[in-house]
């Protein structure tokens, strides 16, 4: 049995824990307003509202209905469009309809319920936040433009809001209805769910690569939830040691201050990582095991010469992260064997990662590259370097870093590195690239690492020929 609150009504069901939740909101709830246009986490159709008390305040969320099984949000209140429905438009509805950003309709409840989780949110309101909140929503009408003005007539209708009490600034400026205000109390009286052991069953986390694979395998399944493992999703930062939860998303590392302050361009680094939507839900180790050569978050923690704890039963044992790809998804991770913690130490010098794909955002990367580096008196003390898409595997490239040590930090030493690093790696031709394209681009990403990280020192044209065009 699993509970739950749906708007403002407790829900209780013996459906399996696997079955998906827009699914169960539109077939078993008969709520419609929620739409299903992929079923891949792509388009935002779909997204709901996943509220959780955190740190004394409730916490919501947007999420793919479409991709999360209804176990993820046991314990949780969930919103619909239905649930955000007064008897006259929020402002959020009014300014969409004002600015002629709704024409067929069929997004409109996923942009709805992710400008209101941007009302809801605990930042102060900019027009970057806004457009951040849809950055998982897409329109095939409108052109975005009027959209993109709906959203900035948000922001200044929200520039009274009591940063301190938002639900209820937002209920008494009928931003939301006003039940609202009695959430946190009515999901204390819903049983708690944390488990202690994990199960002989399928692991899932945010389910963001599981149920794009095979979700109708997994509605019968026995599964056992990440979410049921709170012990799982924690950041900690000490004695020069960083130590994240397995399960921690993408999102807890951009809200987690002490984890943020660490990278000074985390924002700009993680907004090429998916859509708020699916950072929201996706989880580092989701990331890890499913082992995509073109993993994102595994290429960020390659680069920081990361560990990670496995656990099976009372067994533990820990590896470094890039000893955990043996072959094309072939993992070194017995069955049932749990990725419970990342490590990796501090100070690992200044950090930068880059990413190409075919659109800037919400895709996944032709290639990808995270580099760390120490430098003292001129000279590469430590480094480490990462690439995706340029071999079977997420790729630490230990050769390219091996050259590098103790190298005097100039262009010459980075362009005889880049022709180790060429030998190192053995792309393959494939929708996102040809191989000669590949190793154009990591090799372009590579010099990026310079030119970013020593920007007083490098510039392009200390790696490659620029042309400047006739006057
Ligand atoms: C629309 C969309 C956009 C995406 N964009 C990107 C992108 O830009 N960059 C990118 O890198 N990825 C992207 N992805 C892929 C995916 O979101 C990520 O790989 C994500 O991190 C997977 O995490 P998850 O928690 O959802 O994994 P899940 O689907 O829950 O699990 C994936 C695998 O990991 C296993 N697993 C989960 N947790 C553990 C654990 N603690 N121990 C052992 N095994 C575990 C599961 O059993 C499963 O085999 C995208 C996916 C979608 C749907
Ligand atoms: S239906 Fe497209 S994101 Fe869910
Ligand atoms: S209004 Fe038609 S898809 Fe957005």
């Amino acid at each position: 049995m699993l509970e739950f609150i749906l708007n403002d009504k407790k829900v209780v069901t013996n459906l399996p824990s696997g079955s998906l939740l827009v699914d169960f909101i539109r077939h078993e709830q008969h709520l419609s307003g929620t739409k299903i246009g992929c079923r891949e986490g792509d388009c935002g159709a779909c997204t709901v509202l996943a509220g959780t008390v955190k740190n004394g305040q409730m916490d919501y969320q947007q999420i793919p209905s479409c991709l999360t099984p209804i176990g993820n949000i046991e314990g949780k209140h969930v919103v619909t469009i239905e649930g955000l429905n007064m008897d006259e438009l929020s402002p959020v509805q009014q300014h969409l309809v004002d600015e002629s950003g709704t024409q067929c309709g069929f997004c409109t409840p996923g942009f709805v319920v992710s400008l209101s989780q941007y009302c809801l949110s605990a930042q102060a309101p900019t027009d970057d936040q806004a457009l951040a909140s849809i950055s998982g929503n897409i329109c095939r009408c409108t052109g975005y433009k009027p959209i993109e003005r709906a959203a900035a007539k948000v922001t200044q209708s929200l520039a009274e809001k009591n940063q301190q009490q938002p639900i209820s600034w937002l209920v008494e400026n009928h931003f939301l209805p006003a039940y609202f205000n009695e959430i946190p109390e009515r999901l204390a009286e819903l049983a708690p769910k944390n488990k202690k052991e994990f199960g002989q069953t399928q692991f899932v986390g945010g389910g963001t690569d599981l149920y794009v694979q095979k979700h109708e395998a997994l509605v019968t399944q026995n599964l056992d939830f990440a979410v049921h493992h709170s012990e799982l999703r924690f950041i900690k930062v000490e004695d020069g040691v960083c130590t994240l939860g397995a399960s921690t998303t993408v999102t807890d590392l951009l809200e987690t201050p002490a984890f943020a302050q660490l990278f000074p361009d985390l924002t700009k680094h993680l907004k090429l990582v998916s859509s708020a939507m699916i950072r929201n839900v996706s989880t580092l180790a989701g990331n890890f095991v499913n082992a995509s050569p073109i993993g994102d978050m595994t290429a960020f923690f390659l680069a920081l010469n990361a560990q990670i704890t496995l656990q099976k039963n009372q067994h533990k044992r820990t590896i470094f992260l890039k000893d955990f790809y043996k072959g094309y998804k072939d993992l070194d991770l017995n069955q049932h064997e749990i990725i419970t913690e990342i490590i990796f130490n501090i100070p690992f010098g200044k950090f930068n990662f880059e990413k190409v794909s075919k659109r800037t955002h919400l895709d996944i990367a032709s290639v990808n590259s995270a580099a760390s580096i120490i430098v003292k008196d001129n000279h590469i003390q430590q480094i480490h370097l990462a690439a995706g898409g340029i071999g079977p595997i997420p790729t630490y490239l230990e050769n390219t870093c091996n050259y590098l040590i103790n190298k005097e930090l100039s262009p010459k030493t980075i362009v005889q590195a880049n022709a180790i690093m060429q030998e190192e790696i053995s792309p393959i031709s494939d929708v996102r690239g040809s191989v000669s394209y590949k190793r154009l681009l990591l090799r372009q990403l590579f010099f990026a690492h310079f030119i970013e990280l020593f920007p007083e020192q490098f510039s392009i044209s200390d790696f490659v020929p620029v042309h400047s065009s006739r006057s």
